[in-house]
C-alpha cells in the first residue's frame, strides 16, 4: 500500500511513518521542515520526504494522485501559536485541509483527517461524545482559533463525505512521546520536562486542578492507522485517547518522580504566561466507545510507562 502522510516529519507523523514503513508499505511525507524526527527512514526505498507544502497543490496533487490512502496530519499546533499568529493557525489547518480534500477528491483517495480534543472547547459534559457540541468563547480571543480552525477542517471532511469522498476524522487528546516539540516550548509535557530535566521549579499555571487525559504515541498511533485500514471506520469520527484523568499538578508530580528530579513545584498565573486573552479549558476526557468497538484498539500505557521512554529521548539530547 501506497501512504501519502502531510505533516509526516512532526510527531505524530513520524510515528506514523514509522507504523506504515514496519507493516512493509511504501510511506511518502509531505513537510515544510526538515527534521530529526524521520531521519532514520533517508534511504530506505520505501521511503520518500517531499520538502513542501500544502500549499503547492501541484505537487500536493501529484502525490495524492500515486498514493492508495492519504493522512492529513499537516497543521499549525501549539498554544503559542493560536496566540501569536492565529492567521496561520486559520490558513494552514482550514485552506491547507481544503487543499488536500480537492486533490483527494480529484482522485477518489480514502483521507485521514488528524482533529483535536479542542474542538469540544470548555463543553462542561464530562466525558466528550464525538457527537457531542463544541463550547466556544469569543472570536475576539485568539485561543479559540485553533479549535475552530479543526471544527472547519472536520466540516469539509463531512462535506466531502457526502459527495462520495471516503473520509475519516480522529480526535486527539494530548498525545504524548518522544519527539514530542523541542523542550520548553509547545505542549505541557515538554514544557514541563524542561524544567524537569534541569532541576528547575515546575511551573504548574493557575491552580493545576485543570485536568488533561494523556494518550502515549503507541496507542495513538495503533488507533490511527485502524482508521485508515478499517471500512467500517469511513465517514467516522473518533475520539483517540485514554480516558484516565489526571490533573496538571498529579502530572507535574508523576513526571518529577518518573525522572528521579529534584524540581520542586511553583504556581504561576495563567495570564503572565499565556497573556489576557487565554481561556483555559478545565477537564478534557474522551468518550472511548467508538475507538474500543469499532476501531478496536485500547490505550494500554499507563502515565508512568509512557513517560519513562519520553523522559529518557529528551535526556539522550535529542528535542534541543
Ligand atoms: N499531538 C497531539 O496531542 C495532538 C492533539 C490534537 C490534535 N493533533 C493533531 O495531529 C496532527 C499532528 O500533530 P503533531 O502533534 O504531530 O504536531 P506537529 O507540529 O509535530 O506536526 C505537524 C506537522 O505539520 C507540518 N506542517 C505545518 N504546516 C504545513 C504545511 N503548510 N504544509 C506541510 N506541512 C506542514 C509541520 O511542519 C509539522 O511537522 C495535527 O493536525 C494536530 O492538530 C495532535
Amino acid at each position: 500500500m501506497k501512504v501519502l502522510i502531510t505533516g509526516g516529519a512532526g510527531f505524530l507523523g513520524s510515528h506514523l511513518t514509522d507504523a506504515f514503513l514496519a507493516r512493509g508499505d511504501e510511506v511518502t511525507i509531505l513537510d515544510v521542515i526538515g527534521d530529526l524526527k524521520i531521519r532514520q527512514h533517508l534511504g530506505n526505498p520505501r521511503f520518500q520526504y517531499v520538502r513542501e507544502s500544502v500549499f503547492n497543490t501541484e505537487i500536493l496533487d501529484g502525490l495524492v494522485m500515486r498514493a492508495d490512502l492519504v493522512y492529513h496530519m499537516a497543521a499549525v499546533v501549539g498554544v503559542e501559536h493560536y496566540v501569536a499568529d492565529p492567521y496561520e493557525v486559520l490558513n494552514v489547518n482550514i485552506n491547507g485541509t481544503q487543499n488536500v480534500l480537492k486533490a483527494a477528491y480529484k482522485h477518489n483517495r480514502k483521507v485521514v483527517m488528524a482533529s483535536t480534543s479542542e474542538v469540544y472547547g470548555r463543553n462542561p459534559k464530562i466525558p466528550f461524545s464525538e457527537d457531542d457540541a463544541r463550547v466556544l468563547g469569543s472570536t475576539r480571543v485568539d485561543r479559540w482559533c485553533y479549535s475552530t480552525s479543526k471544527a472547519a477542517a472536520e466540516h469539509f471532511c463531512f462535506a466531502y463525505h457526502r459527495l462520495g469522498l471516503p473520509v475519516v476524522v480522529v480526535r486527539y487528546f494530548n498525545v504524548y512521546g518522544p519527539r514530542l516539540d523541542k523542550l520548553d516550548v509547545g505542549r505541557v509535557i515538554t514544557v514541563f520536562m524542561g524544567q524537569v530535566l534541569r532541576g528547575d521549579p515546575v511551573t504548574v499555571i493557575g491552580d493545576g486542578k485543570q485536568t488533561r487525559c494523556f494518550t502515549y504515541v503507541e496507542d495513538a498511533i495503533r488507533a490511527t492507522v485502524a482508521a485508515g485500514l478499517d471500512p467500517r471506520a469511513v465517514g467516522g469520527l473518533f475520539n483517540i485517547g485514554n480516558d484516565r484523568e489526571f490533573s496538571i499538578l498529579e502530572l507535574a508530580e508523576t513526571m518529577i518522580r518518573a525522572a528521579g528530579s529534584s524540581s520542586r513545584i511553583t504556581f504561576v498565573k495563567q495570564e503572565n504566561v499565556y497573556g489576557e486573552s487565554y481561556e483555559d479549558v478545565p477537564r478534557r476526557v474522551p468518550a472511548l466507545a467508538r475507538m474500543h468497538e469499532i476501531l478496536g484498539v485500547r490505550a494500554e500505557t499507563s502515565l508512568e510507562d509512557g513517560l519513562r521512554p519520553t523522559i529518557e529521548w529528551f535526556r539522550a539530547g535529542n528535542g534541543r
